[in-house]
């Protein structure tokens, strides 16, 4: 399938879709608890979606990956999961690190964004893995602009995590997204510069990298979505859907902290 632009009318409908998606994330940040289960988790969410929202969660009874359809309303990824972790009754205990993965359908349009979550008293290395993971995601965004190449934002984000003595998963990526959840382009999180597809205004895709402290190799569990890492080392996603701009890039996905600091300066 081509790479489609979005018209200023389908920009409209994504940056509904994409708050949407951004204030989900930004309701279930006070349950993040001890105690809870992702599974409780996932049933808070799928509430505000379809209740409060009037949307639709995209995760549920997704058939993108493979044979099982996705059973869960959201993606719980925890510690060594990389993504798609699906929830369970698993509770959520002090020094957990959860990456809460959402996807929203409004009128159509889709939203995606991630984030992660350091459960009660964070550890270090969780801490430093999720800084690292978020800058790279940052660094890659801030490559984005009409005439830039995919292959500058996967090389922003692999030689900042390298940098750091931590590894970029290859096997999973970032997606083009509209009224299909995954759409092309692919969008791979390393790379070389002025390689791949040239950026042009009205593209919207998602730039979600996966950072492990360990190895870079993914296994994939026989529920058919849990993909955790080869060396069960921690793993970190943080995920926004972005809009290429005649100048430069727009975040779709932005929570209401980071939209008030926009604003401010
Ligand atoms: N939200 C994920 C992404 O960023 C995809 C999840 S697919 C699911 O692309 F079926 F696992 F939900
Ligand atoms: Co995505
Ligand atoms: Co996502």
């Amino acid at each position: 399938m081509p790479v489609t632009i979005k018209n200023a009318e389908q920009q409209d409908k994504m940056r509904i879709a994409g708050r949407l998606a951004a204030d989900v994330l930004d309701m279930i940040s006070d349950y993040v608890k001890p105690g809870i289960t992702t599974d409780e988790l996932n049933d808070i969410c799928h509430r505000y979606i379809t209740e409060v929202q009037d949307a639709i969660p995209a995760p549920l009874n997704y058939r993108g990956g493979g044979p099982v359809p996705f059973p869960k309303s959201i993606c719980t990824s925890l510690n060594h999961v990389i993504c798609h972790g699906i929830p369970s009754d698993r509770k959520l205990r002090n020094g957990d690190a959860l990456n809460i993965d959402i996807t929203v359908i409004k009128d159509g349009w889709h939203g995606d964004t991630s984030r992660m979550f350091l459960v009660g008293k964070p550890k270090l290395q969780a801490e430093r893995l999720s800084k690292i993971c978020y800058e790279a995601m940052m660094r890659g965004i801030n490559q984005i602009a009409p005439g830039k190449h995919l292959g500058d934002i996967g090389h922003a984000i692999q030689t900042f995590v390298e940098a750091n003595r931590c590894s970029v998963v290859r096997e999973y990526c970032g997606h083009g997204i509209g009224q299909g959840f995954h759409e092309d382009p692919q969008v791979v999180h390393f790379g070389k510069p002025g390689t791949g597809l040239m950026l042009e205004p009205g593209m919207i895709f998602t730039v979600e990298p996966m950072v492990n402290a360990g190895k870079r190799h993914p296994k994939l569990l026989p529920d058919g979505w849990t993909v955790v890492t080869k060396d069960h080392s921690l793993s970190t996603q943080w995920e926004h859907t972005v809009l290429v701009t005649e100048t430069g890039f727009e975040i779709l996905t932005l929570g209401a902290s980071d939209r008030d600091q926009a604003n401010a300066a």
